[in-house]
Parts: C-alpha cells; structure tokens; sequence
C-alpha cells in the first residue's frame, strides 16, 4: 500500500519511521523544495491503517507548496502525520515527541516544523529540545491564529469588493463558522468594521462569546449571507452543500473546503465567487516564517498579511480573464511559481 502511494505521488520524498517504542508510524512528506526549505504543520491522529496517515501528509504537504507559492513566501510544502494507535500522554507524549524532533532533526533543515491538529506549542517546545527546526514553540510566541485571522480579514475585503464594488464591511452580513482561536478573531474583527455578524459553533458557549448573533450549526448551509466565512473545519463546499448556499462569496481560514476539486467550479457555476482556502488563510505562514525564519518586525508583517489581498484579487482578475474559476486561477499562480523556481 505504501509502494502504491509514493508511486502516484508528484511529491520529492517521504520519510517512514514505525516507532516501536509507541506503535506510531511517523511520515515527513516533502512535497517540493523549489522555493525553499519545506515546512507544515505536524499533525497528531489515530487513523484507521498507517498508510491513510501517508495519505493524508502527502495531500496536505501538496496544499503547502501552494500555500507558500501562492503567499510568495520563499518556503516549500511540507507536513509530518504522527499516526498514533491513541492519542498518548505524559511521559509517553513526551519521549514520542523526542524521538520525532531526533527524526526531524536528522533531516537537516529539509523539513520544518510547526504545530496542528492535536499539537501544540507546549508539545512544539519538547520537538525543539532536539530539533532547531521548529515554528511555533511557546518561546517563539506560540499559534499563528494571529496572523491567520488578519490575512482572512484581508481576504474578505478584496472578496466583497470584487462582488460589491467596495471592501467596506459596514452593514454587510458575514456567516463565521467556528468560534475558535482564528474564528472568535475574525469575528470580533468584523463587528469593530460594523458588520452584521453570524456565528456558529459546535461549541454553542464559544459562538456566545463573541458578542456576534449565534445560529445553530445545522443552519450555516442555507443562512442567507453576503459572505460565508468557513473557519471550522474542511470540506463543507461539496455537491451537497453548493446548492443549498445562500451566500453570494466564500473566504474563510479552514483547511481543505471543497471536497473534491470539482466543487470549485460548481461554486464558479452557482455564481458564488470563492476566495481559494490557502491564499485566503496564508495568514499563518506569513506570520511564522516572516517573524521567525525572515526577522520581520510588526511593520513587515502587517505589510505581508495586506499581500495576501493583492493576491486575490490578481486571483480573481487572472479568473475572470482566462474564463476560470478562481479555483483554478489560484493553482495556475501557485504551480507557475514552483515550476519557474525549478527551472
Ligand atoms: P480551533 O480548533 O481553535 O477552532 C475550531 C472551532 O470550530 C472550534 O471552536 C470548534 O468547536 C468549531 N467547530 C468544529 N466543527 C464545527 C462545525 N461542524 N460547525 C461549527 N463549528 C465547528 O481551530 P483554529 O485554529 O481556529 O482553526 C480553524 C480552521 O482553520 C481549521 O480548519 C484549521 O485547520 C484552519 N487553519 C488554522 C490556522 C491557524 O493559524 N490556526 C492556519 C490555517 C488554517
């Protein structure tokens, strides 16, 4: 299955420990090295067999490479799965954690790291005392949900003002699905521009909080809206969904929103323009390589977070004038970019 995978695969290398010690496989798929070091999160998951943990680092590694290209941020794409047979704690946590920052390590700087689903930036500390290469540890100021919910700010002005004529946020009704560290953001962002905020969380407390007007979960599909903003979790634009949308734009910080590529150009056909998921949440990125690998000050980052507006809205205007959606204008942006540094 493992042969299979990396046979199919367009990416440069991936790197498979198995971890006696715990029963965790870990993989660091390095997508591309054109632009530069590759880096990506590390995610902590039980998955139902190891190679579904290759899968999905493989898949999420090629997201990173656009991710970077498309932010014009000199890194390459990459991202390492810890697929545990339980989520450990304590001790085990720990010398897991070890042993993957000695993994990383060895690596040379190929692949640099940064926290996800179920890592944190204390888990990130423990990597760092064996590995330099690391974004995100708590010394280094922590999640980049900061950065995130500035650039995703950004993303929606040049969104609405290519639907509405104008950025302005003022009286515009914005849908935020999850309340989170870079949705709670985002919202409280939105109602000090003046809109008309809706929230929705699994987590009913957490939509509270925000001071937004709260809906159930069930109802974001079909809540008529300006603007949707998924910032919860991936894969909410898909057959199903689409059709039932009542928005007139999507920019939103999730991961993965369409659930297959195809549901890109359904939106294009529904009329509802989409601000692709990793130019629109770069965010995090810009502020993790800017500040730690690139020594920017506040200045430099707030200049680099504004960018990823001007991106969409060349995204956008490359769209309209090849007659693509901006789905496919985004990959076009993103993949000329690794394709000129290769050549
Ligand atoms: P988080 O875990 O802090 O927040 C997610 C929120 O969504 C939680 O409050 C959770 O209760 C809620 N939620 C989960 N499923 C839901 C559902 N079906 N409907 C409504 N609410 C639901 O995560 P964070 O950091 O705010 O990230 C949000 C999304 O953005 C994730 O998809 C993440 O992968 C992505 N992202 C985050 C970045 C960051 O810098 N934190 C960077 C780039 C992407």
């Amino acid at each position: 299955m493992f042969e299979d995978l990396l046979e199919a695969w367009d990416g440069e290398e991936a790197v498979i420990r198995f971890d006696a010690d715990s029963g965790a496989w870990m993989f660091v798929c390095v997508h591309s090295t054109a632009l530069g070091p590759s880096g990506g999160g590390t995610r902590m998951r039980v998955y139902p067999t190891p190679a579904d943990g290759l899968a999905d680092g493989m898949r999420l590694s090629g997201a990173m490479t656009r991710k970077f290209a498309a932010a014009d941020i000199p890194r390459g794409g990459g991202k390492a799965v810890l697929a545990v047979p339980a989520l450990p704690a304590g001790d085990a946590r720990r010398k897991l954690l070890l042993r993957y920052g000695d993994l990383v390590a060895s690596l040379g700087g190929t692949y640099r790291t940064a926290g996800d689903m179920n890592i944190t930036p204390a888990d990130l500390d423990v990597v760092a005392e064996r590995c330099p290469w690391v974004y995100g540890t708590t010394a280094r100021g922590g999640n980049s949900a900061r950065g995130t919910a500035i650039g995703t700010l950004h993303a929606i002005h040049a969104t609405l003002e290519n639907v509405f004529g104008s950025p302005a946020l003022d009286g515009r009704r914005i849908l935020v699905q999850g309340a989170g560290a870079v949705g709670a953001d985002l919202a409280a962002k939105l109602l000090a521009e003046g809109a008309d905020v809706l929230v929705a969380d699994v987590d009913e407390q957490r939509a509270r909080t925000t001071g937004a007007t709260v809906i159930a979960v069930d109802d974001v599909i079909g809540t008529e809206c300006d603007l949707y903003s998924p910032c919860a979790t991936g894969g909410t634009l898909n057959a199903d969904s689409i059709p039932r949308l009542r928005c007139k734009a999507i920019a939103g910080c999730a991961n993965n929103q369409l659930a297959t590529p195809e549901d890109g150009e359904r939106l294009h056909a529904a009329g509802i323009l989409y601000a692709p998921d990793y130019v629109a949440n770069a965010g995090g990125v810009v502020q993790l390589v800017g500040i730690e690998d690139l020594g920017w000050d506040e200045g430099e980052l707030q200049a680099g977070l504004a960018k990823i507006g001007d991106t969409l809205r060349a995204v956008f205007a490359a769209a309209s004038a090849g007659g693509l959606s901006p789905a496919e204008a985004a990959e076009q942006l993103a993949m000329d970019r690794v394709a000129a540094a290769r050549a």
